[in-house]
């Protein structure tokens, strides 16, 4: 690298430039399929190799390093400088979304597209598309792309299913001896069945970002660290769950510090950083300076956003700008966060949830039904949703949530810390979810218990340390929304 960076004083040696010349690249996939890449000319900006990184990227996509990372499957990934293509390619093969682009540079873009087509075949072939992208600019019109892609792909898939529902059916019409019990049990599963769909559309909000950014070998440019970083919070969802998966040789190792910036400008932007290993694949330039140990592994870095919330006013109003959940909480910056109350009105009680005991804050005490921030870019009733859907298992339409009030709330802790919330406060009618089945999905609930409203009054009034605190005004409004409760029905 470092020779073909400098040339030299001397003659180069017949044949120097053959090189430079566009190469072919076969690469075996874990399937044996063979994946073949043509590779551009000598480029300024790198795109002429295929990187060992991106092989270790490769491999880390197909989940041949399940220990370090368990693969994709249908995640909407975004590849950033992908040269040849390779992570990009492979990921569309395994069923993923992706976007791959490389910098806006008609030779890279078209050689990029030259190579999606050789190697996806429809239907993934809809499923990836190329676009010219430098780091740090505008990702409205990737965003936008993604959208397209997705809707496209949902359309698809619900036409697919609509054939095989009607092919179904017909069999079913040959079936003359159903009985009206097996009928009633295919409409509940019908209903079921719409609830989940409505869940893969509404559940994830942040529905139009990127799940996963892929970087092979992309930080030797020192100075674009803050753009790529830009890029990576723009782009990938805010709700905790987006990821970039970074693998990175020191080329030069003298400057392995330099290229290690990156993710100290990651971390003070929100991002988690954990080295999940190395790969070893052997020296790409021979003839170059430097540690050869460190020339011949590719580290693998990933990083995880941290959940973003936005800052609201005491009215709860959005102020336009978005913090990570921690500043919030450390800053005592006004947020959002949502509430959930189950509420029997025939036997006139209330489900709680026992917090686990895993919990950092209030382990194993009794809680509401259920609740949790709101993350930037997903709406309240999205959220709702999916914390229901995390915490208890229970799937259900927005329209089944009846919203009582909300009220701003500072809360003073011993470590100091202040929490300054809009608490935004639902009743659920048991009735309409008795028939599901409670299971807590993502471990943060122990157990559901029910308590009669007047036990309830009565353990708060005594400050029953087996509740979380709970402050008067809130409980005064919480009780009496629940004691008209059929006011609300009504409605
Ligand atoms: C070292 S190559 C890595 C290529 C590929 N990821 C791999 O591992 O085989 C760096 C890639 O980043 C791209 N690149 C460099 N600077 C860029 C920028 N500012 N914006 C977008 N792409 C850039 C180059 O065109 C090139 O494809």
């Amino acid at each position: 690298m470092e020779s073909e960076l400098f040339g030299g004083i001397f003659p180069e040696p017949k044949n120097f430039y053959k090189e430079y010349e566009e190469t072919t690249v076969v690469h075996k996939r874990t399937n044996s399929d063979e994946i073949i890449l043509n590779l551009v000319s000598h480029h300024s900006l790198w795109a002429h190799h295929l990187w060992n990184a991106s092989l270790t990227m490769s491999s880390l996509l197909e989940g041949e390093l399940q220990d370090k990372f368990k693969g994709v499957t249908n995640e909407s990934i975004l590849e950033l400088g992908a040269g040849g293509g390779l992570p990009s390619i492979i990921a569309s093969l395994l069923g993923c979304t992706v976007i791959s682009t490389d910098y806006p540079d008609e030779v890279l873009i078209e050689n990029l597209e030259k190579n999606v087509k050789k190697n996806v075949k429809e239907p993934q072939l809809s499923n990836i598309k190329v676009h010219g992208y430098k780091w740090g600019e505008d990702v409205l019109p990737l965003l936008r792309l993604l959208k397209e892609m997705k809707q496209k792909r949902k359309k698809k898939e619900n036409e697919n299913k609509k054939e095989i529902d009607e092919k179904e059916k017909e069999k079913e019409k040959e079936q003359e001896n159903e009985n009206e019990n097996e009928k009633e049990q295919e409409q509940e599963q019908e209903q079921e069945q719409e609830i989940e769909k409505e869940k893969e559309e509404d559940l994830l909000n942040n529905k139009n970002k990127f799940d996963l950014i892929l970087m092979s070998d992309l930080l030797f440019n020192h100075v674009c660290h803050e753009d790529l970083v830009k890029t990576c919070l723009k782009a990938l969802r805010l709700d905790g769950k987006g990821k970039v998966l970074v693998t990175v040789t020191h080329h030069r190792p003298w400057l392995k510090e330099k290229d290690l910036k990156f993710f100290e400008i990651a971390k003070k932007s929100g991002f988690l950083v954990d080295k999940i290993g190395t790969e070893f694949r052997g020296i790409m330039f021979p003839k170059d300076l430097g540690d050869e140990q460190e020339r011949s592994i590719v580290n693998i870095y990933e990083m995880t956003l941290e959940e973003h919330l936005d800052v609201v006013n005491q009215e709860g109003i959005k102020q336009g700008q978005i913090v990570p959940r921690s500043v919030a909480h450390l800053k005592g910056i006004w947020h959002s966060v949502l509430h959930i109350w189950i509420y029997d009105y025939t036997k006139n009680q209330v489900l709680l949830q026992k917090r686990s005991v895993k919990k950092k804050v209030y382990p194993g005490l009794y809680d509401l039904s259920c609740g949790g921030h709101i993350s930037s870019g997903d709406d309240i009733l999205v959220s709702c949703k999916r914390e229901l859907y995390e915490e208890l298992g229970l799937l259900i339409k927005k329209s089944q949530l009846i919203p009582i009030f909300q009220m701003p709330m500072i809360t003073k802790y011993e470590n100091g810390l202040i929490d300054r919330e809009i608490k935004i406060v639902y009743l659920l009618n048991w009735e309409q979810i008795k028939n599901k089945t409670i299971k807590f999905i993502d471990g943060e609930v122990e157990e559901m218990k029910w308590f009669k409203l007047e036990d309830l009054k009565q353990k708060f009034k005594e400050s029953d340390p087996k509740f979380t605190p709970a402050d008067p005004e809130y409980l005064e409004k919480l009780l009496n929304s629940i004691e008209n409760f059929e006011k609300f029905l009504e409605k």
